[in-house]
């Protein structure tokens, strides 16, 4: 990395908090076994080796008594100590800044009180790396991950992925983004350094003592919420509450992540100015997009292109989560008992996420560029299965969330969750009980959806539900929302960026969408899911198998 570059990371860590590890020491805790998992690993040694440690800690994130959280602490072992960037004060796990093309080995030691295992969120890998929930590891264990980051530049993540804790995990403070940088990105020229800022976007509950409350009450009151998702009172930005930022008036490129476990985001700036979109899930777009604000999900990643010099200095905008509809269902869920509200802050309400401060004058002046990158965009025609799209109807079962009638199984792999490597598909989501109560399953010979049609559908059953692959990056081929629908659609579609890649989808209420993806030549077993995590660990999930 030039010289140059890492002095602007120094301006880059004043500005936004964020420290880098540099010689940080962190004491392996004495009695620790380390088991590695029998990988094959290279000999060659790698760009960037790293001690990924999941520890329990105190930070300090209301006025007052620290908060017990959970949270990834990194330590370079080998390769450039700005590599990782620690955010001081916070629960969030380091920053990962690499480039395409890099070897990177990562010890994740797991000194938790329970099992884990850390999924690498967008990015293409072996089976072995992408940590397949059936890898989870025990107590004091180690697993050693060694991969080459072969996607574009772009703005990745990583979280716990054990089955049936994913949720708790990630909510206790198991997060961090991975930003992959490539020559491509750097020949554009966008804003850099202390100019290019990640954005997380969490929210949280606390108890009386500062403590994180999850989902509370009665029994059936958690019932409910565990199925519907849980949303907290408080919005935190980079793992803090009230977040201010203060800016130049100038461009800069703003990296946003939908961290939270179910809360769904609809970003707009409060005085109404549009928003430049210049990158999704899986890197840059091929040209600059507007929109009137963005919607984004959880999983979901946006890169913001914005020049706050359309501002005068002392300015303060607020960017919002403007108001939506038709994420939630209704009154139906669990025999007509209506869902208890469990936030002062509800599901598409409006209300203030982040305040930005113009503060200094600039006379830097970078333009937008015409041009991001270049995308093979793929076509319909090209999918090994054009005329029929693998389907994949999202429905509530028994009182489970289910793929086309199933729930997760840790190692089960039905005949139509089999694809072959190096080939382009379609596939459909389908989050549409049809008025025959079929789920979108009229098409799908072979499943029995009897319970299904039992229910006497209406739109009052359905919710969204962003789903995300592991293992690729797709594109999104169209669109289609059922008229009954419309309406609540309508209050989020606008915000859509469907031209870019992605990893991760929104469905809203009524709404089915096709992808097309290219799987990789890594064969074996990998999952997908709903990333509204309560959902996931209910068993919206399921394994598909590439051979
Ligand atoms: Cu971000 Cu399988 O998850
Ligand atoms: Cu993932
Ligand atoms: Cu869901």
């Amino acid at each position: 990395m030039a010289q140059s570059h890492w002095l602007s990371r120094r301006d880059f860590l004043k500005f936004a908090g964020i420290g880098a590890v540099g010689a940080a020491t962190s004491d392996m805790s004495p009695g620790l076994s380390f088991v590695s998992k029998a990988l094959a690993q290279s000999n060659a040694s790698p760009d960037l080796e790293v001690r990924l440690r999941a520890v329990e800690r105190e930070v300090s994130i209301l006025p007052g008594t620290p908060t017990k959280v959970w949270t990834y602490q990194g330590e370079v072992l080998q390769g450039d100590a700005a590599a990782l960037q620690t955010i001081p004060d916070s629960y969030l796990g380091p920053i990962f800044r690499v480039r395409r093309g890099q070897r990177v080995r990562i010890h994740f030691v797991n000194e938790l009180p329970e099992a884990s295992i850390i999924h690498w969120h967008g990015l293409v890998l072996p089976e072995a790396m992408d940590a397949h929930p059936r890898y989870a590891i025990a107590p004091g264990q180690t697993y050693a991950y060694e991969f080459e980051v072969i996607n574009r530049a772009g703005t990745y993540w990583y979280h716990p992925h054990p089955h049936g804790a994913t949720a708790t995990q990630v909510y206790k403070g198991l997060a961090g983004l991975f930003i992959v940088r490539d020559d491509e990105e750097a020949a554009v020229g966008l804003p850099d350094g202390a100019y290019d800022l990640p954005l997380v976007f969490q929210d949280r509950s606390f108890d009386a003592d500062n403590q994180l409350a999850y989902i509370t009450g009665g029994m059936m009151t958690q019932m409910m919420t565990q199925m519907m998702g849980f949303l907290g009172d408080h919005i935190l930005v980079n793992g803090k509450p009230e977040f201010e930022l203060d800016v130049e008036a100038r461009a800069y490129r703003l990296r946003l992540l939908n961290g939270s476990n179910f809360r769904m985001l609809k970003l707009g700036w409060e005085d109404g100015t549009p928003l430049t979109v210049i990158g999704t899930d899986g890197g840059l777009l091929e040209v600059p997009t507007e929109r009137p604000y963005v919607t984004l999900s959880p999983g979901e990643r946006i890169e913001l292109w914005v020049d706050f010099g359309e501002w005068p200095v002392g300015a303060q905008l607020l960017l919002k989560s403007l108001s939506f509809r038709g994420v939630e269902m209704g009154g139906m869920m669990m025999g007509g008992m209506a869902m208890p509200e469990s936030t002062t802050l509800p599901q598409g309400e409006e209300y203030s996420v982040l305040k930005v401060n113009v503060v200094q004058e600039s006379t830097e002046t970078s333009l937008l560029p015409e041009r991001l990158s270049t995308i093979e965009r793929y076509s319909l025609e090209d999918a090994v299965n054009s005329g029929t799209p693998r389907t994949f109807a999202i429905a509530m079962l028994n009182e489970g969330w289910t793929l086309n009638g199933r729930s997760f199984e840790m190692e089960a792999v039905a005949d139509d969750e089999i694809v072959r490597a190096n080939t382009l598909e379609v596939w459909e989501f389908v989050n549409v009980v049809n008025s025959d109560g079929m789920g979108g399953m009229g098409n799908m010979p072979g499943h029995n959806m009897g319970n299904m049609s039992g229910s006497n559908a209406t739109t009052e059953d359905q919710m969204a539900h962003p789903m995300h692959i592991h293992g690729v990056q797709f594109q999104i081929l169209d669109r289609i929302i059922d008229d009954a629908f419309r309406d609540g659609w309508e209050t989020v579609s606008a915000g859509y960026v469907d031209v870019g890649w992605k990893d991760t989808v929104l469905l809203m209420s009524g709404e089915r969408v096709r992808l097309l993806m290219r799987f990789s030549g890594d064969t074996g077993l990998y999952v997908f899911h709903c990333h509204n995590l309560e959902h996931e660990d209910l068993g919206l999930m399921r394994n598909y198998r590439i051979e």
